[in-house]
């Protein structure tokens, strides 16, 4: 169904100004290293104190913790990695479920392929949702019980025997404090059973909170979930509490963050990259617009207008299109894409 889909061009995102003293998401994303090209999950996280990029790896950091205090840079975060997966991810191949409470730092990407239902603003819907991704999750453990160990191995032997792949599912959570005050306990039972079981049949996790209180973040869930950043907190204990260590109440804010991957000891501290809400509506319209028509040279396509052409060059990913219309104009023309009502059948 996608096999025309395009992912969107770099050329979408902000060159990083001179006097700029924000890491663009840009400018780390161009230095994605060759051998992680074919890794769709590698995500774009910021700079190290160094100046290296760093990115880090969906499946191996899921399920992951993003906390710090308000204003501190969760949701930019939360943006990098979603914008990362929609640059390098088509709708076939990675679904997302977001949800965001608060109605404010998810809505942008209504609408695009990607998702498996609309961005989720209500406590409620978001329960009944993630009970659907426990079942879609025991689903996959069925499909696979006992003849593949992963997700990969399923897809390889799809792939040989050209068979449909099961797409990666990536659930969002920005920010978790409402949701558990409206149904704690089924909340945390359907995230406890994502963040122990979902790994290794490809759904991942990432959870936001501004403080992660034992309200919800304690016992099974917390052991489970064991990939963590911290932005600045407003207390040691909230430092203690993430990263169960001190220091992230020293943070600068502003996407300052201690990055703690499981399996690691030491954090990292890294400058979060900063992508903005135009680069973000910019990667959104592409996902959502230019994949409606697919063109290609020769085509015959037929214009909003009602004219009827050839179309002679695509030029940039479909965005300006040279047609030589049949009604005698003398000269070829150039239009957008969203001129184009429709692709006509071949004879
Ligand atoms: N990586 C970054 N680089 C530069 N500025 C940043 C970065 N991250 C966040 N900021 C600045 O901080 C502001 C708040 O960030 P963000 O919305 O991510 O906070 P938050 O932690 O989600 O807060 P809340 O808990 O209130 O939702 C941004 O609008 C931006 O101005
Ligand atoms: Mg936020």
């Amino acid at each position: 169904m996608f096999e025309n889909y395009k992912l969107p061009s770099i050329d979408l995102l902000d060159k990083p100004g001179e006097s700029d003293s924000l890491v663009s998401f840009r400018e780390v994303l161009v230095t994605l290293p060759k051998e992680k090209y074919e890794d769709r999950l590698t995500v774009v996280l910021g700079k190290s104190e160094i100046g290296n990029s760093v990115f880090f790896d969906l499946d191996k950091c899921s399920p992951l913790l993003i906390s710090g205090t308000t204003g501190s840079g969760k949701s930019v975060c939360i943006n990098t990695i979603i914008c990362s997966l929609l640059m390098r991810n088509k709708p076939d191949s990675l679904k997302l479920l977001l949800i965001d409470t608060k109605r404010l730092e998810l809505p942008f990407y209504n609408g695009i392929p990607h998702l498996i239902t609309p961005v989720i603003t209500n406590s409620g819907k978001a329960s009944i949702e993630l009970q659907k991704v426990v079942r879609e999750m025991e689903k996959r453990y069925d499909l696979l019980s006992g003849k593949f160990k992963n997700i990969e191995a399923y897809n390889e032997y799809c792939k040989k025997n050209n068979e449909p792949l099961l797409p990666y599912l990536v659930v969002v959570i920005d920010d978790m404090t409402d949701l558990v005050k409206f149904d704690k306990l089924a909340i945390e039972d359907s995230l406890t059973r994502l963040a122990k079981y979902a790994k290794s049949i490809g759904i991942f996790l990432i959870l936001s909170a501004q403080r992660p209180s034992s309200e919800f973040f304690d016992g099974e869930l917390k052991v489970n979930i064991l990939s963590r950043i911290s932005f600045v907190t407003s207390s040691v204990i909230d430092s203690k509490n993430i990263l169960n260590m001190l220091g992230a109440e020293k943070l600068r804010g502003k996407g300052d963050m201690l990055f703690l991957p499981v399996g690691e000891n030491t954090p990292l501290r890294v400058q979060g990259a900063y992508v903005s809400e135009e680069e973000i509506n910019k990667i959104v319209d592409f996902c959502l617009q230019k994949q409606k028509i697919q063109v290609k040279e020769l085509d015959r396509i037929k214009t909003k207008d009602g004219r009827i052409g050839t179309v002679l060059s695509v030029w940039f990913d479909t965005s300006g299109l040279e047609i030589e219309f049949d009604d005698n104009s003398p000269e070829t023309e150039t239009i957008d894409l969203e001129d184009v009502e429709e692709v006509l059948p071949k004879k």
